[in-house]
């Protein structure tokens, strides 16, 4: 199944080599000047030298082959040497018709299919989720989506921080309250209690409590470190501890990813792989990978043509404690062992670019994973209104949960003003407002491209109109009342012609899809996703504006569009599953 743009650069490149030049000259694309044409090639512009004569002329010559081409309708040279083309109806109509059969609606998978392991929203064990979170789910949950339709193999993996310093604090800090648990006694050789000590309410409180202190005052913290080392060695009560506080934190997280919509494969995180580190560390040795300095051991990661310097990576600390990019070789081993991945793709803030770049480095040289077979996707800030990072009103980060709860009041109050879903049973409207609450955050987010920093609007973003996630979500509810009524009426889809300017509109818009999802496949970004479904749902209400669907009298014409407007549908709420919407049946 070739696309309409494929269809025709073949003509055209074939046109272009019976005059003895390239064929990949008669690449068309999509006009920039829709009103001229809609499809344009500029290859005569590049022929020009390499056929030693003026482009208009190379232009010229290749109309002259193109002549009584049966896909061509109009063919014009424009100002120096551009080719407007301009197909026949029945190429729209062929490709629609296509696309209708097609299950995935137009779109191709990859040709050699990859493992691809993605880790992205990374929350931390008992601190709470922060927009920077949300970011990364929102926008992981959209690659795993994508990468899995176009048939790799993905599994994804939240990897919870909940390894570092963060559990010491936590383990102190829980101490000073309740030093009689039996977790805390060296001496205890017990069974631990199979119920938590702790809520994740006692968590979020116990964390900033902590922070706060440790922050003002040095002794609490080197207490804080040392119970880390203790932990990390194996402090039998410690460790117990540590399973409850991420069981308490994986079930409240749970909740949060599961409103949102969010799904992992694996729920590991960086206490997973401990036990590796040991003969990570000494094979590294071995390798003379790892080298001694100041008492620590470091990966040298620094190239010459490095345009900044980048510092060596800690493997292990002068106080012989595992950091962050320990724990994250570690983890690439072990993803490795259980899974092989030809790619893993850290969907993780910019901010942490240098780590990253440390970690890749120091991966490639111990030969843990192939150059190139890891990646950094990277992504911006999400922003207030004063244009720094987004906090609470109150100063604090914003949590994911609040963010979520109130994204679905305004989602319901939005709703009721546009004077939507009132005929709906109370649980259908909640289930509606949360699919509006979730569209608006996702859309809001998706569509920037990644490293951009947005601002945050959740009133601009929840808007029925515009380039928003809840406009869309109308448009789908807008194309499933008609295909309702037509059932109702017992009207059936046919086969698709195309005789309006609107309707061969529509057709290149869905002929548009796979080179959407190509770029956002390739360059790791929904964006793609969100430009391509806002421009289809324009195109199918200017459709749907000029052509008449059910009141059309011609059967043949009726038929057409009704089967039009389904394939339009498909493609749009696949689309949207993909940067992880639902669209409502009603609304
Ligand atoms: N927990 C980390 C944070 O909150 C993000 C983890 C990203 N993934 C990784 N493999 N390091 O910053």
């Amino acid at each position: 199944m070739t696309s309409i743009v494929e269809q025709l650069s073949a003509r055209v490149g074939a046109a272009f080599a019976a005059i003895d030049l390239p064929a990949d000259l008669g690449r068309c694309v999509e006009s920039d000047r829709p009103d001229l044409s809609p499809y344009q090639c500029n290859g005569a512009m590049a022929a020009a030298k390499l056929a030693k004569k003026a482009p208009r002329a190379v232009a010229e010559d290749v109309v002259a082959k193109l002549t009584g081409d049966a896909l061509i309708e109009k063919l014009e040279i424009a100002g120096p040497g551009f080719l407007n083309i301009t197909p026949v109806n029945a190429v729209y109509a062929h490709r629609a018709n296509d696309i209708a059969e097609d299950d995935q609606a137009g779109a191709r998978k990859v040709e050699h299919p990859r493992t691809v392991m993605i880790d992205f929203g990374g929350p931390n064990v008992a601190k709470p989720m922060h927009v920077g979170h949300l970011r990364s789910s929102v926008l992981g949950d959209s690659l795993q989506r994508l990468f899995r339709f176009r048939g790799d193999t993905v599994v994804s993996d939240i990897h919870l921080g909940d390894w570092g310093y963060q559990m010491g604090l936590l383990i102190t800090e829980l101490e000073s309250e309740q030093p009689d648990l039996a977790y805390f006694d060296a001496e205890y050789s017990g069974e631990y209690p199979a119920d938590a000590p702790v809520t994740i309410q006692d968590l979020s409180r116990l964390y900033p409590q902590a922070a706060a202190a440790a922050k003002e005052d040095e002794a609490r913290a080197a207490v804080a470190r040392k119970a880390t080392a203790e932990l990390q060695a194996g402090r039998r009560g410690y460790r117990a501890l540590l399973a409850h506080f991420i069981s308490v934190s994986i079930a409240a997280l749970k909740q949060d990813f599961d409103a949102l919509g969010v799904h992992f494969d694996l729920w590991k995180g960086e206490s997973d792989v401990n036990d590796l580190i040991p003969a990570l560390v000494e094979d590294f040795k071995a390798r003379g990978v790892a080298e001694k300095s100041d008492g620590a051991w470091v990966v040298r990661v620094a190239r010459e043509d490095d345009k900044k310097e980048l510092a060596p990576l800690i493997l292990v600390s002068s106080q012989g404690s595992a950091l962050y990019g320990t724990t994250d070789l570690a983890t690439i081993q072990d993803r490795k062992t259980g899974y092989n991945p030809d790619l893993i793709l850290y969907v993780v803030d910019l901010g942490q670019s240098d780590h990253f770049e440390q970690v890749y480095r120091a991966a490639y040289k111990a030969g843990l994973a192939p150059e190139g077979a890891l990646e950094h996707v990277k992504f911006g800030t999400v922003n207030g209104t004063d244009g720094k990072r987004l906090r609470t009103r109150a100063g604090g980060t914003f949590r994911l949960a609040d963010l979520i709860g109130e994204a679905f009041d305004r989602a319901k109050s939005r709703l009721n003003e546009a004077g939507l879903g009132a005929e709906l049973s109370p649980e259908d409207f909640e289930s509606v407002a949360r699919m509006v609450a979730n569209a608006a955050i996702k859309f809001a987010d998706l569509q920037n491209y990644r490293t951009t920093n947005y601002i945050f609007e959740l009133d601009r973003f929840i808007s029925f109109e515009g380039k928003t996630g809840p406009y869309l979500l109308y448009q789908a509810v807008r194309v499933k009342s008609i295909m309702r009524k037509a059932a109702a009426e017992g009207l059936d889809p046919g086969p698709i012609s195309v005789g309006t300017n609107e309707e061969a509109a529509l057709v290149r818009r869905l002929d548009g899809f796979d080179s959407a999802l190509q770029r956002a496949y390739e360059l790791r970004a929904p964006n793609h996703l969100c430009d391509h479904v806002y421009l289809l749902a324009q195109a199918f209400s200017s459709f749907y504006a000029a052509c008449p669907i059910l009141p059309e009298k011609d059967e043949a014409i009726r038929r057409s569009r009704l089967a039009l407007a389904e394939t339009t549908l498909k493609q749009l709420e696949l689309t949207l599953s993909l940067i992880g919407l639902d669209a409502p049946e009603k609304m």
